[in-house]
């Protein structure tokens, strides 16, 4: 198949990389000029595991190719797919205008039949007025459908979930694009769901409220597994024993972040509102996400008393393992707090460090550039993302440089028995 896909974010370049890989010819588009400039010399964006030699293969093979006009990919491909960023207002809402943009760029550029599908997360009815808005700017008299395909990517996994789906969703009106979509899906071998546009745009933000709803049961449990001397992981692995619940998702942390799971959460709840539905449940998700944060930050004024002058490690600036995204990670944000309370921060993260860079002060701290070297001077450590290479951290040696052996574990990646037998105050979430 032809396919372009507009949009090289974390969705949009994925996605093309993965459907070049199974033998498709993919244009990927841009209006940012020095991304695709950086795309065309070989060079990647962000940090993916396994997207950069799939880039450089599927380059190199000619199945994928970059761009920065619009008119191009829709004049050389049937299927265009629209991956571009849908951003929260302040308010809450989602700001559509980018996807509004593309829509008219499309409309501008069509001049024969052509399959639009919705790939970015996006309100309930939004396919509704994509379609409108192409009808109304479309210079020729010409076919069109728009159909719906939320992406489940995560990132850090994106490679591995975009070749391995465990469902493809495809939402649309009418029969003419299932066979396009079915022939680009086939290699994936997975099974495909074929739904009204309205249910596929709302099983995402159903399906990430809902996996957001999970995190928050299992920080709340937590709460009160520190209140009773109970362990949040034994209960965990006790619940998650049930099929009807699943193991998955029920780690207790500093609570949710990331580029989605708060976003999709504000939008899931001012939908309903406006659908007049008060969603008190997902409203109460959030409030157990936020204190959650109170707590773990408590946990550590309690211990330390005085954080003015102070010099906390942190390990750890990613919003999660496996990537360099820092967009609402809790990790920045404890960092925040720390800061704004006058304590001194010497922070470490495998991939993190230059976009944490461009959001935390200048002042106060001091970018480390070997795990093992954080703990120097340090009056206690806090882990605050759950990078699997932090376990390997020597503790004995860690103990030896700090002024104070103290943990904070945010993520719950020791044994608590372990390291306290080593002489440290530890102090985890939910045990
Ligand atoms: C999430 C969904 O998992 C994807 O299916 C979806 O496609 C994506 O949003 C999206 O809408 O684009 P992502 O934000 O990449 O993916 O990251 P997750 O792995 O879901 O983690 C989100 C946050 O929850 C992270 O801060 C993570 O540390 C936290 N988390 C996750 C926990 O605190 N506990 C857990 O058990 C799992």
């Amino acid at each position: 198949m032809n396919i372009t896909i507009i949009g090289t974010g974390y969705v949009g370049l994925v996605t093309g990389a993965c459907f070049s890989e199974v033998g498709h010819n993919v244009i990927c588009v841009d209006c940012d000029e020095k991304k695709v400039e950086l795309l065309q010399g070989g060079g990647i964006p962000i940090y993916e595991p396994g997207l950069e030699e799939l880039v450089e293969r599927n380059v190199a093979a000619g199945r994928l190719s970059f761009t920065s006009s619009t008119a191009e990919g829709v004049e050389k491909s049937d299927v265009i797919f629209i991956a571009v960023p849908t951003p929260p207002l302040d308010d809450g809402a989602v700001d559509l205008s980018f996807i509004e943009r593309v829509a008219r760029e499309i409309a501008d550029c069509m001049t024969s039949y052509k399959i639009i599908v919705d790939k970015s997360t996006v309100p309930v009815k939004t396919g509704e007025k994509v379609a409108d808005t192409i009808k109304r700017y479309c210079q020729a008299d010409c076919d069109f459908d728009v159909i719906s395909n939320p992406e489940f990517l995560r990132e850090g996994f994106a490679v591995e979930d975009l070749m391995n789906p465990d469902r493809v969703v495809i939402g649309t009106t009418s029969d003419r694009p299932n066979e396009a979509m079915q022939k680009i899906y086939k290699p994936f071998n997975a099974p495909v769901i074929f739904t009204d546009i309205n249910s596929a745009e709302l099983i995402k933000h159903a399906a990430n409220s809902f996996l957001a709803m999970k995190i928050s049961y299992i920080n709340a449990v937590a709460a009160i597994c520190e209140a009773s001397g109970a362990n949040v992981e034994e209960v965990a692995n006790g619940i998650g024993m049930d099929d009807r619940i699943g193991r998955r998702f029920l780690n207790a942390s500093l609570g949710f972040g990331g580029s989605c799971f708060p976003k999709d959460l504000s939008a899931f709840i001012r939908i309903s509102d406006e659908l007049g539905y008060d969603f008190g449940l997902l409203k109460e998700v959030q409030k157990i996400n936020a204190s959650q944060m109170n707590r773990f930050v408590k946990k550590i004024t309690d211990t330390l008393w005085i954080l003015k002058g102070k010099t906390i490690g942190v390990l750890g600036l990613a919003f999660k393992q496996n990537t360099d995204d820092v967009r609402m990670s809790p990790a920045v944000d404890i960092c925040q707090r720390l800061l704004k309370e006058g304590a001194f921060l010497r922070v470490y993260d495998p991939k993190a460090m230059d976009k944490a860079k461009e959001v935390l002060p200048d002042d106060g701290v001091l970018y480390i550039d070997k795990m093992d070297d954080v703990s120097k001077g340090c009056d206690a450590l806090v882990i605050a993302t759950e990078w699997p290479q932090f376990k390997e951290l020597n503790l004995v040696k860690a103990k030896e440089a700090m002024t104070a052996p103290i943990i904070f574990d945010g993520r719950n990646l020791f044994d608590p028995v372990s390291v306290e037998q080593l002489g440290f105050t530890y102090k985890s979430i939910g045990r």
